[in-house]
């Protein structure tokens, strides 16, 4: 599919004034998205859990226009408040997207969204916040031509998702996704993330993410920002080649199950990402005293036990320890006695693989 199947047929309908909610998750990567070109089309393929518990819900409240502007009125509200923080981040999104879903220019918005986890976790709310709106607007494509099939739906809200930002391709769909055009993935594309197409291993059924809440604080250093050093970056080249290829082995893994090769494949591509941000230039560190002191237990814990727990890290200091189903109790027991000191206030989130957005206004 290239970027015209996603073009808007104009049916020529008016909607009168309505809303729409969605909820969508947050989704944590196994391989690493960090590089991009063009209008947000990655350098290397990327496949992530979908999360469960940490997610977005946003209403969109639509009100026809008498005269039709470039760029659609909107306010925001964050749990109930006004405010303006993410509305240039939200302009640009209804910039990108408009000449796709042209209808929007025909409405004013009120949109209300609140996240489930934190505002100050430190957790990137990009992805699920991204997702829910593009849903909604999808709602709306779908109230004025109701013919377009579900799996198109799901598609384009994952295309005007990723033009909002790249990791929210991936959390509209659940329970692993893809994004990127990758050889041993058919149908993958840069433009939109699958559903990971081959059966899941059970081992990955109801797998855990807890996350570590190590550093809520605003980053130094934006995904954007970072995103952009890859470009003229030393290792850029050999580094999507890794992503690559660790890629292809954890297609494999997820399919057999191959717990030890899970662990090394997701470890690697943390502490990849976070090589690239040191070896930029100019160089940072996200990590935080704490974000080492975490692994280093985490793998002082697994040689005396044998248990399968790993980390996996985002654009930040939190740690993602990543544990199957049936080794919960004992990996939890550690995390509690022993990883919670690490943590802001002992502030953590309890997530495990989700199965993807949710439609409320649907059921309403
Ligand atoms: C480290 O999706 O936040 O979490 O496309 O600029 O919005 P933009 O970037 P974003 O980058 C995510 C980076 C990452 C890795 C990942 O989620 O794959």
């Amino acid at each position: 599919m290239n970027t015209e199947a996603f073009n808007y047929r104009d049916t020529g309908k008016i909607l009168s004034k309505g809303n729409v909610t969605w909820k969508s998750p947050s989704n944590i990567a196994l391989i690493k998205y960090w590089g991009k070109s063009g209008l947000q089309l990655p350098k290397n393929a990327s496949l992530s859990f979908t999360l469960n518990a940490s997610s977005t819900s946003t209403t969109l409240e639509f009100r026809p226009v008498d005269n039709v502007v470039n760029t659609p009125e909107f306010e925001v509200y964050v749990d109930t408040e006004k405010t303006d923080v993410f509305k240039p981040k939200i302009a640009v999104f209804f910039d990108r997207i408009k000449n796709y879903v042209p209808f929007i220019t025909d409405y004013k918005y009120s949109i209300f969204t609140k996240n489930t986890f934190p505002h100050s976790s430190g957790i990137a709310s990009s992805a699920s916040g991204m997702s829910a709106l593009a849903l909604c607007v999808m709602e709306m494509e779908k109230k004025l031509n109701p013919s377009i099939t579900e799996d198109y739906f799901y598609k384009k809200a994952s295309f005007l998702a990723r033009l909002g930002s790249g990791s929210a391709a991936r959390s509209v769909k659940g329970s692993i996704v893809v994004w990127g055009v990758h050889e041993a993935i058919p149908d993958s594309s840069d433009l939109y993330g699958i559903g990971f197409p081959f059966p899941i291993h059970p081992v990955f059924k109801n797998f855990h993410d807890t996350i570590l809440l190590v550093d809520k604080g605003q980053k130094p250093v934006s995904s954007s920002l970072g995103h952009n050093l890859m470009e003229n970056h030393p290792y850029a080249a050999s580094r999507f080649v890794q992503a690559t290829d660790n890629l292809h082995k954890l297609s494999i893994v997820l399919q057999k199950g191959l717990l030890k090769e899970f662990i090394e494949i997701v470890e690697s591509e943390a502490l990849s990402l976070h090589a690239m941000m040191m070896t930029s230039n100019p160089y940072f560190i996200l990590m935080q005293p704490n974000t080492l002191a975490i692994i280093n237990k985490i793998w002082q814990f697994r040689k005396e036990t044998n248990t399968h727990v790993c980390f996996t890290l985002d654009a930040g200091a939190n740690v993602h320890v990543l544990f199957p189903d049936d080794e919960k109790t004992e990996i939890n027991d550690f995390i509690n006695n022993e990883l919670l000191p690490y943590c802001q206030n002992n502030q953590y989130i309890c997530d495990n693989i989700g199965t993807g957005s949710t439609s409320i206004s649907q059921r309403s």
